[in-house]
């Protein structure tokens, strides 16, 4: 049987953006340490600085009001503000307060079960059952906190898309809350590239965590932005590679590849993507009468088409799909890849199928040709079901 199998994963990891696959198959391994001091040191070195000038270039930030690091990815980049954060305040004698909200991503709610010191607490952002965020009622709350602890500091975490459900929460909701003193925003920016017209638009934020595996870079490889007289401590110490930021070896040739990969990404034009989206969306709403739901909100992001069946566990069906070629994702799955409840589909009030949420997300750039192969495959997926 030859089956083309359909790559409809890319909230979970992209594949090599084009300019990438080109360059490594031209050979041209980048291996050197950019620390080193002699040619092809300096050549390694050379395209780190082009790639950190071409990303400050991309989301319209400079050296003047923004530092940039390069680290493992969003994991990492979450973990060391938090880190920092902790430190910072502990070093001053303040409480510092992170806030998330649980739908959030793991590399968020996990901190939650972390011990960063006896002054650090956290605060569960109110949500609404369609995912919205209640900006009114937690600025209300947070306003109160601070007012009556003066030596607070605030670690804000927004998803901008979230990456079960696509769902684009504005950062510009975000501006009242910059009236609360000593309270910063990490925006959680991963799935932004590409997905949604503002993803070059850092305009509310004071530090933007990014993976680069997520638009058709390398993996273990991410960066983050912060506002510049942000005090901050370093999670990995060392060599002082990337100055008092960060150490460790950089890896010149997956910043190679971000840069191709960035270079790519700003061709996609986004609002093509979206209708594409939208006719999927219809054509899978219609395909899934009786069948299942499909959870579509009012700022959806270009690639994600979120939905459930109303008879069968995420790990079931992907099975389903995955026999007919089609590679989507679970909404939420532990590692083993069981089905797992999700925390959106929780929050929603439908715990009846709160196992069975599925994701398909495609590329920044889809077809006609790659949209019909899609509903194609689909449909065969659904008469299986049906029968
Ligand atoms: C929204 C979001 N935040 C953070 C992360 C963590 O990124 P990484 O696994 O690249 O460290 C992911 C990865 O899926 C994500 O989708």
């Amino acid at each position: 049987m030859d089956l083309v199998r359909l790559y409809l994963d890319y909230n979970a990891t992209s594949p090599l953006s084009q300019s990438v696959l080109n360059w490594l198959k031209s050979g041209e391994m980048l291996f050197a340490n950019p620390s080193s001091q002699h040619s092809s040191g300096k050549f390694s070195r050379k395209v780190i600085n082009e790639t950190r000038s071409l990303i400050y270039k991309t989301f319209s930030k400079s050296e003047n009001d923004s530092k940039l690091f390069f680290h493992s990815g969003a994991t990492e980049s979450i973990i060391t503000f938090a880190h920092s954060f902790s430190e910072w305040t502990r070093q001053n004698k303040k409480e510092l307060l992170i806030c998330f909200s649980k739908t959030d991503h793991q590399a968020v709610t996990a901190l939650v079960g972390k011990f960063l010191g006896s002054h650090v607490k956290f605060l569960e952002l109110k949500i609404s059952p369609n995912l919205n965020y209640q900006h009114d009622e937690n600025f209300k709350n947070l306003q109160e906190m601070k007012a009556s602890n003066p030596d607070l500091v605030i670690l804000y975490h927004h998803l901008w898309v979230h990456n079960e459900t696509g769902l684009v929460s504005s950062l510009e909701s975000l501006k009242i809350f910059k009236n609360i003193p000593d309270l910063y925003l990490h925006v959680d920016s991963v799935q932004a590239p590409g997905k949604t017209e503002s993803w070059r638009h850092l305009n509310v934020g004071d530090i933007f965590s990014f993976s680069a595996h997520k638009f058709g870079a390398m993996k273990g490889l991410g960066f983050s932005f912060f506002k510049k007289d942000l005090p901050f401590f370093p999670l990995i110490s060392g060599g002082g590679q990337q100055g008092s930021l960060r150490s460790g070896t950089e890896n010149p040739l997956a910043v190679m590849s971000l840069k191709l990969a960035l270079t790519d990404l700003e061709a996609i034009d986004v609002s093509k993507n979206t209708l594409q989206r939208i006719k999927l969306e219809e054509f899978i709403k219609a395909e899934l009468s009786g069948l299942g739901h499909v959870i579509t909100h009012q700022n959806q992001c270009s690639n994600t088409i979120y939905f459930y069946l109303n008879s069968y566990a995420s790990d079931i069906a992907l099975a389903l799909f995955d026999l007919e070629g089609m590679e989507i994702s679970a909404g939420s799955a532990c590692s083993s890849g069981a089905a797992k409840e999700s925390a959106v589909l929780t929050q929603m009030g439908l715990h009846k199928v709160a196992r069975n949420g599925l994701r398909l997300s495609f590329s920044f750039q889809l077809s006609d040709e790659g949209l019909f192969l899609i509903q194609e495959r689909f449909k065969r997926v659904v008469s299986r079901l049906r029968n």
